[in-house]
């Protein structure tokens, strides 16, 4: 039995309070429909900024009517201290007693590194001041632990490969310098407060319910999007460029295994999320291609390649081995189970999206 079995198991026997923030995105989604699949309870706060009504609606009709009524949706703004603090103690009703949260999972952020080139103060106003806001009343409100979305974007300019925790380089874009402070924040409240966190660098992560339309897209849902409607694919670059893809059931997974660790010595640090693995933006596009071949998607195209994306690193792979070694972590989801597992999502939601255009 892996670490990860077991604690499904132990949640399941003795369910816990948690708080999702970002609940309404891609991850934090993925979050609540794990923790409500295995019968916790579940505050989610959110203020719709690149998350969605019907990501929550898709997770209400994945569980059991009774695992729904678990959870607690806020709609409030990490920037907002009384949001966070409210989402702490929350109450069902005026008259209901308050739900202390047991586990914080901070999600909420911009996300995208040219959305924080085109807005770097909105990108800071939420990533940092949001962070701070979170650590504060979660600090306030005694929880029992704080795991915050961290990036592998913090890594920047370092050249070595595998990337490893202790050794990052300057950042390269706003969204990184974002990502960075939170560590530091996170650092400083177990210094200063004894307040001790765990920061999640991940790696590019995908799945289901990752938002394919918009100009601040990531890669695999704007691919497999251009793909479903017969649209080019553009590589920037020769296709070369390589990163550790990660389905997202295993940043779900290290969420869960990092919240819950009892070990003194796994608190205070930071660890990354991915697989220890690399996949060339070459060989994504032939994979997801294929794969929509099996789906009846014509499987004709061949990418169309562009200029090199300045501040793009060339290469990305993790060591997870403290992810391993100190969480238990095993990701159960390699790059090609990952794009098997998420297609038929996109595959369906691009159908159910096509008939009710055609329907309007
Ligand atoms: N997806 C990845 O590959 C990846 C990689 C590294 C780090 N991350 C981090 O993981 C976290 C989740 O990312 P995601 O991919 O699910 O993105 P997402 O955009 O789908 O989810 C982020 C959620 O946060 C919410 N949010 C934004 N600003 C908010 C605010 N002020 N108050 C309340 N809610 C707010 C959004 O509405 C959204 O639902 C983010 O912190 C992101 O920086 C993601």
């Amino acid at each position: 039995m892996t670490a990860y079995t077991d604690l499904q198991q132990s949640l399941q026997a003795a369910p816990r309070t948690w708080l999702v923030t970002g609940v309404a995105g891609f991850i934090g989604s993925n979050l609540l429909e794990t923790l409500l699949r295995l019968d916790q309870r579940v505050v989610g706060l959110d203020n719709f900024a690149t998350g969605f009504r019907h990501n929550l609606d898709e997770v209400r009709r994945l569980v059991s009517p009774a695992q729904w009524a678990r959870f607690d949706f806020i709609e409030g703004d990490i920037r907002q201290l009384e949001d966070c603090q409210r989402a702490m103690q929350f109450r069902p009703d005026a008259n209901a007693e308050p739900l202390p949260v047991e586990h914080v999972l901070h999600q909420a952020a911009l996300g995208s590194v040219p959305r924080s080139i085109d807005d770097p103060i909105n990108s800071n106003a939420t990533n940092i001041g949001g962070m701070l806001n979170m650590l504060v009343a979660a600090r306030d409100a005694g929880v029992r632990s704080f795991t915050y979305a961290a990036s592998s974007s913090t890594y920047g300019d370092h050249p070595a490969l595998p990337k490893v925790e202790a050794n990052i380089g300057r950042p390269l874009s706003p969204y990184a310098v974002t990502k960075y402070v939170n560590e530091l924040y996170a650092e400083v409240f177990a210094r200063c407060y004894g307040f001790k966190t765990i920061g999640l660098r991940y790696f590019n992560v995908f799945g289901a319910r990752q938002n394919p339309d918009g100009a601040y897209a990531a890669v695999i849902p704007k691919w497999i999007g251009a793909l479903l409607r017969e649209q080019p694919v553009w590589i920037n670059g020769d296709g070369e460029t390589s990163r550790d893809f990660c389905f997202v059931a295993n940043a779900v997974q290290a969420n869960l295994l990092a919240a819950t660790s009892e070990s003194d010595a796994a608190r205070d640090q930071v660890y990354n999320v991915a697989l220890g693995d690399r996949t060339t933006l070459n060989e994504v596009f032939r994979q997801l291609r294929d794969g929509l071949a099996q789906h009846g998607v014509p499987a004709v195209v061949e990418p169309q390649y562009r200029e090199f994306r300045t501040g793009d690193v060339r290469h990305s792979q993790a060591d997870i081995s403290k992810a391993t070694q100190l969480l238990g972590y095993a990701p159960t989801h390699r790059f090609a189970d990952g794009v098997a597992a998420a297609l038929p999502w996109y595959v369906a939601a691009f159908a159910k999206n096509s008939s009710a255009q055609q329907g309007s």
